[in-house]
């Protein structure tokens, strides 16, 4: 078993990864590429998102919290949902162009709101608080 930082250095290292092939894919959806539907385009994320998962559970077991006892990791659980349903829809379920490329900057900015809770593990920026 890894210890603490290591730990949290794979969970960081698997967010970077996370949003990096995310924003890859959406370029190659937007160029209407063929390599969207290569098979590591199709695998490797979910290996990815597996380890940021796994990661994420064992980090806040080892830190002794829960998501429904600090309001920074039940925000970071639920945006991480948001994140994985707005990229399926940016990526795969959208209907029509238009809607997967707003649904693909949504789950961006969803991103970028969980990267901010994480390092300052507060929630007013989120919430206008
Ligand atoms: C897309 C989803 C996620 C991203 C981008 C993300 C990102 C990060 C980052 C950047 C850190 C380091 C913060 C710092 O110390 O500066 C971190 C730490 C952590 N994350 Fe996540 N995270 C995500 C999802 C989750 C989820 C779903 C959970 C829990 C269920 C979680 C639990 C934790 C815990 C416990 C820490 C360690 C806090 C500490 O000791 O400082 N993360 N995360």
């Amino acid at each position: 078993m890894p210890d603490y930082l290591t730990l949290k250095w794979i969970h960081m290292g698997a967010a970077v990864l996370s949003i990096a092939g995310f924003v890859l894919r959406y370029v190659w959806m937007i160029a209407q590429s063929p390599l969207l539907q290569a098979r590591p385009t199709r695998i490797l994320p979910h290996i990815v998102d597996t380890v940021l998962l796994a990661s994420a559970i064992l980090l806040a077991w080892m830190a002794g919290i829960a998501p429904w006892t600090a309001g920074w990791l039940g925000y970071k659980t639920i945006a991480l949902v948001v994140y994985i349903v707005l990229g399926a829809i940016a990526l795969k379920r959208g209907r029509t162009r238009g809607a997967r490329i707003v649904a693909g900057i949504a789950a961006i900015a969803v991103f970028a709101s969980i990267l901010w809770v994480a390092r300052f593990k507060s929630l007013p920026f989120v919430f206008g608080a």
